[in-house]
């Protein structure tokens, strides 16, 4: 190859690297800039109290926004910013709107990551409190437009703070609440519904992830946009408003979610463990999860996740239990022509792609382990008990097991859990069981082996 050949050779590649970094970057900057407020549909809160939101973001000190918005209710904030909080004019109004972001940017070890899942937001706690200002506030009668965005914040505030659908610990967001919105499209009242808990997925390589299913276990198509939109659902008035905004929700899914990379690992890893590390992995966890090869410029390319029935990984069932019900709803209701299911013979999970998997802890696809290391141990020996309480922060990364730190004190920290405190993990509530995913091959793990497959994770 003549040199000049191949000077411009690297060039390109180089251009093209840049390309794919920056095409992330802003990827990034532009989510964090979206929500689907419409109208005066989505999820928000009931109009004009977000002047005092703001307000009190603005003189409130460093201190009080962190205890609320990031201790209390589990938001992100970002360059001061709360995330995925927006103050939006409409008409007379000024309303405080909830986007993607409030759930889909999170932080790991310190490292702030548009795309990846929130490890802190409590639904729950966020609804039960808005519920409970949202009624005094509502009480003097105004506008038409703010009694009508009143009774639909009040709607999104009730429902997600109903127990019989919501979440029980910080960092997980149940399903049921999705399924609510079926039931009201219908004319029917929710019934108690498996709750369904899980933790936010992350964002990168959902390109391919579509292709098997949308969501931890796949029954929902993905050849279309429109089950991206399910969290947004249940908080909307009307399936108009999803109808309205389907060109938007495109354009989020693919010039967004397919330019999203994995966040690089931030701290050391040890190459000869890491090798060590990925031969046992191309042994025993490829045949599910797929190999992780890179583009000669070290991108990776991601691949079709498999889906594996239950009977093989045996995790938590909860949030299966619920689906066949879910999905004879969603046939009856009146945007069953955009939201696409895929029947399968037998339920199951999608056996995920792990491209920056040390991000994304706690682990499985409800939050129940919390590191890595716990992760290829036998389910009785995994933690039954850790707190979710700052889990995105440094103090909380535990760079040896990869993942969240364990209570020092132990007693203390169940007898909360026992409570139903919820900043901690308690794998006794319905739908945090921590067992299942622990295969034969395991047993045979050294400490060593353990540790070195752990060092080839953090390369991905
Ligand atoms: C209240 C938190 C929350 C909000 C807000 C939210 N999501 Fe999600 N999202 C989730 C959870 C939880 C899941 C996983 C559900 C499951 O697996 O059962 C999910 C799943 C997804 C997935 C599928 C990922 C996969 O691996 O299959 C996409 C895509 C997505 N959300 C996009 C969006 C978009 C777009 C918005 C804004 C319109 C949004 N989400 C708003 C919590 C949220
Ligand atoms: C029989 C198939 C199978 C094998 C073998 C397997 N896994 Fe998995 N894995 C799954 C499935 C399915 C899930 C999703 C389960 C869930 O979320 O409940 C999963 C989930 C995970 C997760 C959690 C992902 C997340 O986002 O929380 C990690 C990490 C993981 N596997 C690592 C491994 C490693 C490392 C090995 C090899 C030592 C391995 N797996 C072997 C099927 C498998």
């Amino acid at each position: 190859m003549n040199l000049s050949f191949y000077i411009s050779f690297i060039f390109c590649f180089n251009l093209f690297a840049q390309t794919k970094d920056e095409l992330n970057k802003k990827a990034g900057e532009e989510f964090l800039k979206t929500h689907f407020f419409e109208n005066g549909r989505g999820m928000m809160i009931s109009p004009d109290l977000v002047k005092f939101v703001t307000a009190f973001e603005k003189f409130g000190t460093k201190e009080i926004k962190e205890k609320v918005f990031q201790d209390r209710y589990g938001f992100n904030l970002h360059n001061n910013d709360v995330v995925g909080f927006y103050d939006v004019k409409y008409k007379h109004l000024r309303v405080g709107v909830l986007g993607c972001t409030a759930c889909h940017s999170g932080k790991a070890a310190g490292v702030f990551v548009p795309g990846l899942g929130n490890k802190t937001i409590d639904p729950y706690k966020i609804g039960k409190d808005a519920y409970l200002i949202q009624k005094v506030w509502g009480i003097t009668g105004r506008s038409q437009d703010f009694k009508r965005l009143h009774k639909i914040a009040m709607h999104f505030a009730k429902v997600s703070s109903d127990k019989k659908v919501s979440n029980q610990t910080r960092g997980l967001v149940p399903d049921a609440t999705i399924q609510t919105f079926f039931y009201k499209d219908i004319g029917l009242d929710y019934p108690d519904l498996p709750n369904g808990e899980v933790k936010v997925p992350a964002l990168w390589g959902l390109q391919e992830k579509r292709k098997t299913g949308i969501f931890a276990s796949g029954e929902f198509n993905g050849d279309s946009v429109g089950w991206e939109f399910g969290a947004e659902l249940f908080a909307s008035d009307s399936a108009d408003h999803f109808r309205t905004v389907l060109p938007k929700l495109e354009h989020v899914v693919e010039n967004i979610f397919y330019n999203f990379l994995p966040p690089k690992y931030p701290f050391k890893v040890k190459s000869l463990e890491a090798e060590k590390g990925r031969k046992i992995f191309q042994n025993d966890c490829l045949q599910c999860h797929g190999d992780h090869i890179r583009e000669p410029l070290g991108y990776p390319v991601f691949k079709k996740p498999k889906f594996i029935k239950w009977s093989r990984v045996q995790t938590d069932r909860d949030r299966l239990s619920g689906m066949q019900s879910f999905m004879e709803i969603v046939e009856q209701s009146s945007v069953s022509d955009l939201l696409k299911l895929n029947y399968r013979d037998h339920t199951g999970y999608i056996a995920p792609q792990l491209w920056g998997i040390w991000s994304r802890f706690p682990y499985l696809h409800n939050g129940s382990v919390p590191t890595l290391y716990h992760l290829l141990l036998k389910p009785e020996k995994r933690p039954k008990v850790f707190s979710m309480f700052h889990a995105g922060e440094k103090y909380r990364f535990d760079e040896n097991h990869l993942g969240l730190t364990l209570p020092k004190n132990l007693s203390y920290a169940l007898s909360k859990a026992k409570r139903g405190d919820r900043n901690y993990y308690f794998t006794q509530r319905i739908g945090h069981s921590n067992q299942g995913h622990y295969f034969e091959f395991m047993d045979k793990y050294s400490e060593q082996d353990r540790l070195d497959l752990i060092e080839y994770l953090k390369t991905l």
